[in-house]
């Protein structure tokens, strides 16, 4: 029992390893997933690799080229069922069979229907023993982007907004720098780090001039885009200056033609959509290969992203401060709600604090 015992705690280390060997590349795989493998022989590490970025081999060809002869007749340790199909690059499954490794332990079973459990079955077909679902939770967690866009066919949308504790996003002006400690804005550069795309509208680049970038606490930045029908955007503004991360600005059809010129002349990428919704924008970068998505608008903006369906998950810091003011932006404007029994709820919450302030994480229903 006891034997059995350190055995599923050694499979849960090494799983737990092979999700930090798979946060390296965060931010950077999309359209692919995070995933990291070990691979074990005579209970010590003698190979590991991640997935670093779409196009480069996956984590196994990594790992196995890391242990080279010592794979033979070892423990394979992969965050997410080993491929079984030509894509970019040739199938996994293969590559394992043929260093002739003697278990392969996944942590969860590839999401997309129509590529799910066929690594598993040739592993077992060429007589390996597989092991399926170790530390499952983490590892879908990890991907918790990628399984979204591969069973909805969508990037994943997460709204994340910072309000004092009586429900305000900034003054009764409009500033609002900062509502939340150092702490928690720091950690939203980490989210910024993860995600392929920030997004405001029009309104926070005219009231906040942001910078959206990942201020360098990940590797990554994502693209910054800016969603303007009016395309009345300031002459100056931190995201016209390209150095540091691209800019996108999204805007509706035939708008301003001499303005789109002059942000493209300055190298800013503009793209018109028809209609300029959330919903549309998540098609767009469902075709541009995102996974993830990062909503940072106000009020105005983040109400339609939400009534689009273009937001699964919400994170909210929440600042014990009162600002106080009738007309003081809320984080969430009109979705034309008057029951209370017919308020979004959110599943799956969890609290916890950073610095001084508290963060709600959760999700919306599908
Ligand atoms: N504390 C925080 O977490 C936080 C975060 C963001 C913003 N803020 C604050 O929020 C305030 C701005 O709030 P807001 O609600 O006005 O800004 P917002 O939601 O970021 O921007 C609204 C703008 O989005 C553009 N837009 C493009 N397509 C749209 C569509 N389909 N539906 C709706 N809007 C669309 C329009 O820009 P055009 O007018 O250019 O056409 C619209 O005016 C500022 O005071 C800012 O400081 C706070
Ligand atoms: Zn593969």
């Amino acid at each position: 029992m006891s034997t059995n015992q350190d055995a599923q705690n050694f499979d849960r280390q090494m799983m737990q390893r092979c999700l930090e060997l798979a946060r390296r590349a965060l931010g950077q795989t999309a359209p692919n997933p995070l995933v990291g493998c070990v691979i074990v022989r005579d209970g010590e590490i003698v190979g590991e690799g991640f997935h670093p970025r779409a196009g480069e081999p996956h984590a196994e060809v990594f790992a196995l080229r890391d242990a080279g002869d010592r794979a033979r007749g070892a423990t394979v340790y992969v965050s997410l069922e080993p491929c079984n199909h030509y894509g970019r690059t040739p199938p996994c499954s293969e590559a394992l069979i043929a260093a002739g490794v003697a278990k392969v332990v996944v942590g969860f079973v590839d999401p997309d229907a129509r590529v799910s459990g066929g690594g598993i079955d040739r592993l077992r077909s060429a007589g390996i023993e597989v092991v399926v679902g170790v530390e499952e939770e983490d590892c879908r967690q990890v991907n918790e982007a990628f399984i979204y866009r591969s069973l909805h066919q969508r990037p994943f949308g997460i709204l994340k907004y910072a309000m004092t504790l009586d429900g305000k996003i900034a003054t009764t002006t409009g500033h609002s720098s900062w509502v939340t400690s150092e702490a928690a804005r720091r950690e939203v550069h980490l989210l910024r780090s993860a995600c392929d795309a920030v997004i405001v509208g029009g309104n926070t680049v005219r009231q906040d001039n942001p910078h959206l970038t990942s201020h360098r606490v990940g590797s990554h930045n994502p693209l910054r885009v800016v969603m303007s029908r009016s395309l009345e955007l300031p002459e100056r503004a931190r995201l016209w200056d390209l150095d540091e991360a691209a800019t996108l600005v999204l805007t509706e059809a035939g708008s301003h033609p001499e303005v789109q010129k002059r942000l493209l002349n300055r190298g800013v990428e503009v793209v018109e959509l028809d209609p300029l919704t959330p919903a549309k924008a998540m098609e767009y970068f469902y075709e541009r290969q995102f996974l993830s998505v990062l909503w940072e608008c106000g009020g105005t903006l983040g109400a339609r992203a939400i009534a689009d369906g273009a937001v699964q998950k919400i994170l909210a810091f929440i600042a014990p401060k009162i600002i106080g003011g009738r007309l003081a932006p809320s984080p969430v404007g009109d979705l034309g709600l008057t029951q209370m029994d017919r308020a979004l709820t959110l599943e799956r919450v969890q609290w916890r604090s950073v610095g001084s302030d508290c963060v709600l994480e959760g999700y919306l229903n599908p």
